[in-house]
Protein backbone atom coordinates (compact mmCIF):
# COMPACT_ATOMS: atom_id res chain seq x y z
CA UNK A 1 0.00 0.00 0.00
CA UNK A 2 1.52 3.44 -1.34
CA UNK A 3 0.96 5.24 2.06
CA UNK A 4 3.78 7.90 1.95
CA UNK A 5 4.35 11.05 -0.18
CA UNK A 6 7.79 12.95 -0.35
CA UNK A 7 7.38 16.46 -1.28
CA UNK A 8 10.40 18.31 -1.97
CA UNK A 9 10.14 22.25 -0.91
CA UNK A 10 13.68 23.33 -0.50
CA UNK A 11 14.12 25.12 -3.90
CA UNK A 12 14.29 28.23 -3.45
CA UNK A 13 12.11 29.26 -6.21
CA UNK A 14 14.03 31.67 -8.51
CA UNK A 15 11.73 31.71 -11.50
CA UNK A 16 8.65 33.35 -8.74
CA UNK A 17 10.85 36.24 -7.23
CA UNK A 18 10.03 38.69 -6.12
CA UNK A 19 6.98 36.97 -4.65
CA UNK A 20 9.05 34.27 -2.71
CA UNK A 21 12.09 36.36 -1.76
CA UNK A 22 10.75 35.97 1.75
CA UNK A 23 7.92 33.56 1.53
CA UNK A 24 8.54 29.99 0.60
CA UNK A 25 6.89 29.83 -3.54
CA UNK A 26 4.98 26.88 -1.68
CA UNK A 27 3.13 29.51 0.38
CA UNK A 28 2.16 31.73 -2.22
CA UNK A 29 -1.54 31.97 -2.40
CA UNK A 30 -3.66 30.65 -4.79
CA UNK A 31 -7.32 32.22 -4.01
CA UNK A 32 -7.60 31.64 -0.05
CA UNK A 33 -5.14 29.11 0.49
CA UNK A 34 -1.37 28.32 -0.28
CA UNK A 35 -0.34 26.01 -3.21
CA UNK A 36 0.77 23.53 -0.73
CA UNK A 37 -2.25 22.97 0.16
CA UNK A 38 -3.43 21.97 -2.68
CA UNK A 39 -1.01 19.75 -3.33
CA UNK A 40 -1.13 17.97 -0.26
CA UNK A 41 -5.15 17.63 -0.40
CA UNK A 42 -4.16 15.85 -3.70
CA UNK A 43 -1.96 13.30 -1.61
CA UNK A 44 -4.66 12.90 1.11
CA UNK A 45 -7.48 12.54 -1.43
CA UNK A 46 -5.34 9.75 -3.57
CA UNK A 47 -5.19 7.80 0.19
CA UNK A 48 -1.42 9.34 1.28
CA UNK A 49 -1.27 9.25 5.56
CA UNK A 50 2.00 10.47 5.75
CA UNK A 51 3.64 13.65 3.81
CA UNK A 52 7.41 13.82 4.22
CA UNK A 53 8.38 17.59 3.31
CA UNK A 54 11.90 17.55 1.67
CA UNK A 55 12.42 21.11 3.44
CA UNK A 56 15.33 23.95 3.87
CA UNK A 57 15.65 26.53 6.79
CA UNK A 58 14.08 29.25 4.98
CA UNK A 59 10.63 27.21 4.49
CA UNK A 60 9.52 26.88 8.66
CA UNK A 61 6.58 28.49 7.13
CA UNK A 62 5.02 25.30 5.83
CA UNK A 63 5.44 23.00 8.24
CA UNK A 64 3.98 25.76 10.81
CA UNK A 65 0.83 25.85 8.19
CA UNK A 66 0.29 22.45 8.65
CA UNK A 67 0.74 22.73 12.83
CA UNK A 68 -1.50 23.23 15.00
CA UNK A 69 -1.36 26.99 16.11
CA UNK A 70 -2.88 26.90 19.70
CA UNK A 71 -2.98 30.83 20.65
CA UNK A 72 -4.75 31.58 17.00
CA UNK A 73 -7.39 28.75 17.59
CA UNK A 74 -7.80 29.93 21.21
CA UNK A 75 -8.62 33.40 19.88
CA UNK A 76 -10.72 32.78 17.54
CA UNK A 77 -12.79 30.17 20.01
CA UNK A 78 -12.93 33.14 22.49
CA UNK A 79 -14.31 35.67 19.90
CA UNK A 80 -16.88 32.78 18.58
CA UNK A 81 -15.55 32.62 15.14
CA UNK A 82 -15.90 28.95 14.95
CA UNK A 83 -16.33 29.02 10.77
CA UNK A 84 -12.95 30.01 10.84
CA UNK A 85 -11.99 27.96 13.72
CA UNK A 86 -13.22 24.54 12.06
CA UNK A 87 -11.27 25.73 9.05
CA UNK A 88 -7.57 26.11 9.81
CA UNK A 89 -7.96 22.79 11.78
CA UNK A 90 -9.72 20.76 9.42
CA UNK A 91 -6.45 21.46 6.90
CA UNK A 92 -5.44 17.93 7.16
CA UNK A 93 -7.76 14.98 8.29
CA UNK A 94 -6.64 13.26 11.53
CA UNK A 95 -5.29 10.39 10.16
CA UNK A 96 -2.69 12.18 7.94
CA UNK A 97 0.62 12.83 9.44
CA UNK A 98 3.60 15.54 8.40
CA UNK A 99 6.88 15.29 8.86
CA UNK A 100 10.36 16.90 7.68
CA UNK A 101 13.56 16.42 6.62
CA UNK A 102 15.93 18.74 5.45
CA UNK A 103 18.10 18.82 2.12
CA UNK A 104 21.08 20.38 3.53
CA UNK A 105 22.70 21.25 -0.32
CA UNK A 106 20.86 21.59 -3.41
CA UNK A 107 22.12 19.22 -5.53
CA UNK A 108 19.02 18.51 -7.42
CA UNK A 109 15.53 16.45 -7.01
CA UNK A 110 16.96 13.15 -6.79
CA UNK A 111 19.20 14.18 -3.97
CA UNK A 112 15.94 15.69 -2.34
CA UNK A 113 14.08 12.69 -2.79
CA UNK A 114 17.30 10.56 -1.52
CA UNK A 115 17.25 12.94 1.88
CA UNK A 116 13.16 11.04 2.57
CA UNK A 117 15.55 7.66 2.50
CA UNK A 118 14.83 6.81 5.95
CA UNK A 119 11.58 8.00 6.71
CA UNK A 120 10.16 6.19 3.78
CA UNK A 121 12.08 2.96 5.19
CA UNK A 122 11.44 -0.09 2.71
CA UNK A 123 7.91 1.49 2.13
CA UNK A 124 6.99 2.05 -1.55
CA UNK A 125 6.06 5.80 -1.92
CA UNK A 126 4.93 8.65 -4.25
CA UNK A 127 6.51 12.01 -4.91
CA UNK A 128 4.73 15.44 -5.64
CA UNK A 129 6.42 18.04 -6.92
CA UNK A 130 4.46 21.01 -5.57
CA UNK A 131 5.67 23.81 -8.62
CA UNK A 132 3.01 21.88 -10.06
CA UNK A 133 -0.89 21.58 -9.40
CA UNK A 134 -3.11 18.68 -10.49
CA UNK A 135 -7.11 19.83 -10.74
CA UNK A 136 -9.15 16.63 -11.01
CA UNK A 137 -12.62 16.14 -10.97
CA UNK A 138 -13.05 14.74 -7.12
CA UNK A 139 -14.14 11.25 -8.44
CA UNK A 140 -11.08 10.82 -10.91
CA UNK A 141 -8.28 11.14 -9.13
CA UNK A 142 -5.27 10.98 -11.61
CA UNK A 143 -2.86 10.05 -8.59
CA UNK A 144 -5.36 7.75 -6.62
CA UNK A 145 -5.65 5.74 -10.26
CA UNK A 146 -1.93 5.21 -10.71
CA UNK A 147 -1.70 3.80 -6.84
CA UNK A 148 -4.22 1.34 -7.52
CA UNK A 149 -2.72 0.48 -10.98
CA UNK A 150 1.13 0.22 -8.70
CA UNK A 151 -0.41 -2.04 -6.67
CA UNK A 152 -2.14 -4.30 -9.43
CA UNK A 153 0.65 -5.02 -11.61
CA UNK A 154 4.12 -3.28 -9.09
CA UNK A 155 5.09 -1.33 -12.01
CA UNK A 156 6.22 1.78 -11.39
CA UNK A 157 3.95 5.03 -12.61
CA UNK A 158 5.38 8.10 -13.90
CA UNK A 159 2.40 10.66 -14.35
CA UNK A 160 2.58 12.73 -18.33
CA UNK A 161 0.88 14.83 -20.72
CA UNK A 162 1.56 16.23 -23.54
CA UNK A 163 2.97 19.74 -24.22
CA UNK A 164 3.89 21.36 -27.19
CA UNK A 165 6.75 20.00 -29.01
CA UNK A 166 9.20 23.65 -28.12
CA UNK A 167 8.94 22.64 -24.75
CA UNK A 168 10.29 19.24 -24.14
CA UNK A 169 13.40 20.97 -22.96
CA UNK A 170 11.64 21.64 -20.12
CA UNK A 171 10.53 18.61 -18.56
CA UNK A 172 11.42 14.76 -18.29
CA UNK A 173 10.04 13.29 -21.53
CA UNK A 174 9.12 8.98 -21.49
CA UNK A 175 9.76 7.39 -24.35
CA UNK A 176 6.46 5.13 -25.29
CA UNK A 177 5.54 3.06 -28.37
CA UNK A 178 2.42 4.98 -28.82
CA UNK A 179 0.85 7.99 -26.51
CA UNK A 180 -1.88 6.13 -23.85
CA UNK A 181 -4.94 7.45 -23.93
CA UNK A 182 -6.42 10.07 -20.71
CA UNK A 183 -6.22 7.94 -17.80
CA UNK A 184 -4.08 4.87 -19.18
CA UNK A 185 -0.76 3.33 -17.97
CA UNK A 186 1.21 2.10 -20.87
CA UNK A 187 5.04 0.57 -20.79
CA UNK A 188 7.36 3.27 -20.60
CA UNK A 189 10.70 2.10 -23.50
CA UNK A 190 12.93 4.94 -22.25
CA UNK A 191 13.11 8.77 -19.87
CA UNK A 192 15.11 11.82 -20.57
CA UNK A 193 15.72 14.48 -18.68
CA UNK A 194 15.47 17.88 -20.48
CA UNK A 195 16.17 17.25 -23.95
CA UNK A 196 17.25 19.84 -26.64
CA UNK A 197 13.70 20.54 -28.76
CA UNK A 198 14.17 18.11 -32.03
CA UNK A 199 15.78 15.41 -30.15
CA UNK A 200 12.96 14.27 -27.43
CA UNK A 201 11.39 10.48 -27.84
CA UNK A 202 8.06 12.21 -27.67
CA UNK A 203 6.25 15.15 -26.57
CA UNK A 204 5.04 13.20 -23.28
CA UNK A 205 6.41 15.07 -20.34
CA UNK A 206 6.72 14.54 -16.88
CA UNK A 207 4.09 16.60 -14.54
CA UNK A 208 5.91 15.89 -11.18
CA UNK A 209 3.72 12.70 -9.81
CA UNK A 210 5.57 9.31 -9.43
CA UNK A 211 4.89 6.24 -7.70
CA UNK A 212 8.42 4.22 -7.46
CA UNK A 213 9.62 1.41 -5.30
CA UNK A 214 11.61 1.24 -1.84
CA UNK A 215 14.65 0.15 -3.87
CA UNK A 216 14.90 3.65 -5.90
CA UNK A 217 16.52 5.20 -3.12
CA UNK A 218 19.67 2.52 -3.51
CA UNK A 219 19.92 3.67 -7.04
CA UNK A 220 19.53 7.27 -6.21
CA UNK A 221 22.54 6.84 -3.82
CA UNK A 222 24.63 5.69 -7.19
CA UNK A 223 22.91 8.25 -9.51
CA UNK A 224 25.74 10.89 -10.94
CA UNK A 225 25.18 14.29 -11.82
CA UNK A 226 22.62 14.64 -14.55
CA UNK A 227 21.35 17.44 -16.42
CA UNK A 228 21.97 21.06 -14.90
CA UNK A 229 25.12 19.45 -13.12
CA UNK A 230 22.65 17.82 -10.52
CA UNK A 231 21.43 14.67 -8.95
CA UNK A 232 18.33 13.76 -10.99
CA UNK A 233 15.26 12.22 -10.25
CA UNK A 234 15.20 11.38 -13.62
CA UNK A 235 18.26 9.14 -14.22
CA UNK A 236 17.68 7.05 -11.36
CA UNK A 237 14.30 6.36 -13.08
CA UNK A 238 16.37 5.73 -16.44
CA UNK A 239 18.73 3.07 -14.01
CA UNK A 240 15.25 1.43 -12.36
CA UNK A 241 14.13 1.13 -15.50
CA UNK A 242 17.12 -1.47 -16.59
CA UNK A 243 15.90 -3.83 -14.38
CA UNK A 244 11.95 -3.33 -13.73
CA UNK A 245 9.04 -2.18 -15.12
CA UNK A 246 7.89 1.22 -15.51
CA UNK A 247 4.64 3.01 -16.81
CA UNK A 248 3.61 6.11 -18.50
CA UNK A 249 -0.34 7.29 -17.26
CA UNK A 250 -1.83 9.99 -19.21
CA UNK A 251 -3.32 11.93 -17.24
CA UNK A 252 -6.89 13.27 -17.28
CA UNK A 253 -6.90 16.29 -15.17
CA UNK A 254 -5.74 19.30 -15.70
CA UNK A 255 -2.59 20.98 -14.29
CA UNK A 256 -0.72 24.75 -13.71
CA UNK A 257 2.71 25.22 -13.59
CA UNK A 258 3.15 27.70 -10.16
CA UNK A 259 6.37 28.06 -10.38
CA UNK A 260 5.85 30.52 -13.46
CA UNK A 261 3.66 33.38 -13.33
CA UNK A 262 1.82 32.68 -15.75
CA UNK A 263 0.98 29.26 -14.92
CA UNK A 264 0.29 30.76 -11.28
CA UNK A 265 -2.43 33.02 -12.58
CA UNK A 266 -4.05 30.57 -14.28
CA UNK A 267 -4.51 28.48 -11.39
CA UNK A 268 -5.57 31.55 -9.57
CA UNK A 269 -8.62 31.81 -12.31
CA UNK A 270 -9.12 28.25 -12.59
CA UNK A 271 -9.62 27.91 -8.54
CA UNK A 272 -11.07 30.83 -8.19
CA UNK A 273 -14.31 30.37 -10.55
CA UNK A 274 -14.19 26.72 -9.28
CA UNK A 275 -13.98 28.32 -5.44
CA UNK A 276 -17.71 27.21 -3.75
CA UNK A 277 -18.30 30.80 -2.00
CA UNK A 278 -16.27 32.83 -4.03
CA UNK A 279 -16.53 31.38 -7.44
CA UNK A 280 -19.71 32.92 -8.66
CA UNK A 281 -18.79 36.56 -7.53
CA UNK A 282 -15.25 35.74 -9.23
CA UNK A 283 -17.02 34.82 -12.61
CA UNK A 284 -18.83 37.99 -11.66
CA UNK A 285 -15.51 40.09 -11.52
CA UNK A 286 -14.01 38.56 -14.72
CA UNK A 287 -16.86 39.66 -16.66
CA UNK A 288 -16.77 43.56 -15.47
CA UNK A 289 -13.54 43.29 -16.92
CA UNK A 290 -14.60 43.17 -20.80
CA UNK A 291 -11.62 42.01 -21.97
C1 LIG B 1 11.44 18.51 -12.55
C2 LIG B 1 11.83 17.14 -13.13
C3 LIG B 1 11.31 17.02 -14.56
C4 LIG B 1 9.81 17.27 -14.58
C5 LIG B 1 9.49 18.64 -13.95
C6 LIG B 1 7.99 18.83 -13.83
O1 LIG B 1 12.17 19.51 -13.23
O2 LIG B 1 13.23 16.99 -13.07
O3 LIG B 1 11.59 15.73 -15.06
O4 LIG B 1 9.33 17.21 -15.91
O5 LIG B 1 10.05 18.76 -12.65
O6 LIG B 1 7.69 20.11 -13.38
P1 LIG B 1 12.31 21.01 -12.65
O7 LIG B 1 11.02 21.69 -12.97
O8 LIG B 1 12.55 20.88 -11.20
O9 LIG B 1 13.47 21.60 -13.41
Amino acid sequence: MIKKAILPVAGLGTRFLPASKSIPKEMVTVVDRPAIEYVVREAVAAGIEQIILVTHSSKASIENYFDRNFELETTLENKKKFDLLKEITEILPPHVSVVSVRQPQPLGLGHAVLCAKAVVGDEDFAVLLPDVLVKDDQAENDLAKMIARFEATGASQIMVEAVPDNMVDQYGIVDVAESPAVAESIIMQGIVEKPAVGTAPSNLSVVGRYILPAKIMQLLEQTPKGAGNEIQLTDAIAMLHQTDSIEAYRMKGQTFDCGSKLGYLKAVLHYGVAHPKLGEDFKALIKELKL
